[in-house]
């Protein structure tokens, strides 16, 4: 007998949900292996005068947060949540970090006990017990298997159908073929890890280090010296991921994947986040104040990673080990001026000859 086709739900409509939903709902309604219907979960909030969750199923775009590009017939935008993942086999998790605890106690009494969940949310959590990655969070609360998709992917490009590479992380080698005939097409080409953590580690890290290279832009400094900042920041990545990630192998290789460098080198040109810190740097205004004066409601996730890495450096005593990622949180937070952000990387424990921490990294 065949089996049933996978019921697909997409949690969240935001930017990168509404091109993921691009994506999974023409591959749902293209291979019988899914069900053709995928449900999109909509924050459900009024735009022009009419309900987001109407206009999506009207005119199937999302005007206020992928405007431009119409999304498949067969994705379904509900307001409920609830009703969103009730019969769904895969649950796709991709609102912004800050939210992802409540969505987790909404639907934990109601999901399938067998569900598979895959996390495009890029942050972590600083709780009680320290840094937690969002899967685990997940995990922790649904009780279900976690994969991750993360990479060189900014959303408007993805829906453009301009060519790009991501990766999928998953423990479980079982659902990796499953998971990639769902995401992949011609233009957004999949690879496959193990290391799931460290995939995600460095969606987080990225973000941060895109902070940073806004201030680069914003102060005025040349190519050079983003690039530099660029690679600090993947040093500080890989440093980090080896300090954070004990339960798995944190392999170079995984580094070299579209999660790792790439993603790393696309936020620090395009993102939002560089944007921010771009800004930052050139008006002296509040990150707060610039997030709802340039980015429509979309969220940042830099300064908010930066500050929960810092506890967990703080904890530690590591701040030293990691000066782009202080630097990029004193700033943000502790008044510390703009203008330091490169002084404080001149001492880089890269350049220290002594201090042979990150190199180990690499070998
Ligand atoms: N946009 C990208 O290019 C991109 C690419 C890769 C990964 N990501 C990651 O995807 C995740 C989601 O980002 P996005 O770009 O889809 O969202 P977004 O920042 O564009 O939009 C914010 C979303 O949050 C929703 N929202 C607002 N208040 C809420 C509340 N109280 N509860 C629940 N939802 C609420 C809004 O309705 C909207 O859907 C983030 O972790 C982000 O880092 C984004």
């Amino acid at each position: 007998m065949m089996a049933a086709p996978k019921k697909v739900c997409v949690i969240g409509s935001g930017n990168w949900g509404s091109a993921i939903a691009k994506i999974v709902g023409a591959n749902a309604a293209k291979y019988d292996t899914f069900d053709s219907t995928v449900k999109m979960w909509v924050f459900e909030e009024t735009v022009n005068g009419r309900k987001l969750s109407e206009i999506i199923n009207t005119d199937h775009e999302n005007v206020k947060y992928l405007p431009g590009h119409k999304l498949p017939h067969n994705v379904l935008a509900v307001p409920d949540l609830v009703e969103t993942v009730k019969e769904a086999d895969i649950l796709i998790f991709v609102v912004p970090h800050q939210f992802i605890a409540k969505v987790c106690d909404t639907i934990k009494d109601h999901i399938k006990k067998d569900a598979v969940g895959m996390s495009l949310i890029k942050g972590v959590d600083a709780g009680p017990e320290g840094l937690k990655l969002i899967s685990e969070v997940i995990k922790g609360n649904l009780g279900i298997t976690m994969t991750v998709l993360m990479g060189a992917n900014i959303a408007n490009e993805v829906a453009d159908e301009k060519f790009c590479e991501t990766t999928i992380g998953c423990k479980d080698k079982a659902y990796g073929p499953l998971l990639k005939k769902l995401m992949q097409t011609p233009n957004f080409r999949v690879t496959v890890v193990e290391e799931s953590d460290v995939v995600e580690i460095c969606g987080a890290l990225k973000n941060i280090v895109a902070v940073g290279a806004g201030f680069c832009d914003g102060l005025g400094f040349g190519d050079n010296t983003k690039a530099a900042v660029i690679r600090l920041g993947l040093m500080e990545m890989i440093a980090f991921a080896r300090l954070f990630c004990t339960d798995c192998a944190v392999s170079p290789a995984t580094f070299l994947e579209s999660c790792g460098v790439a993603d790393l080198i696309t936020t620090c040109y395009g993102g939002r986040n560089r944007k921010i810190g771009e800004a930052f740097a050139k008006t002296g205004k509040s990150i707060e104040q610039l997030e709802k004066e340039l980015l429509n409601g979309q969220k940042l996730q830099g300064p908010a990673t930066a500050s929960e890495v810092h506890q967990i450096l703080k904890q530690k005593s590591m701040m030293e080990k990691f000066p782009l990622f202080t630097a990029v949180y004193e700033i943000c937070f502790n008044g510390q001026p703009v203008t330091e952000f490169i002084s404080c990387l001149q001492s880089h424990p890269e350049h220290i000859h002594a201090c042979p921490f990150q190199r180990k990294a690499l070998t």
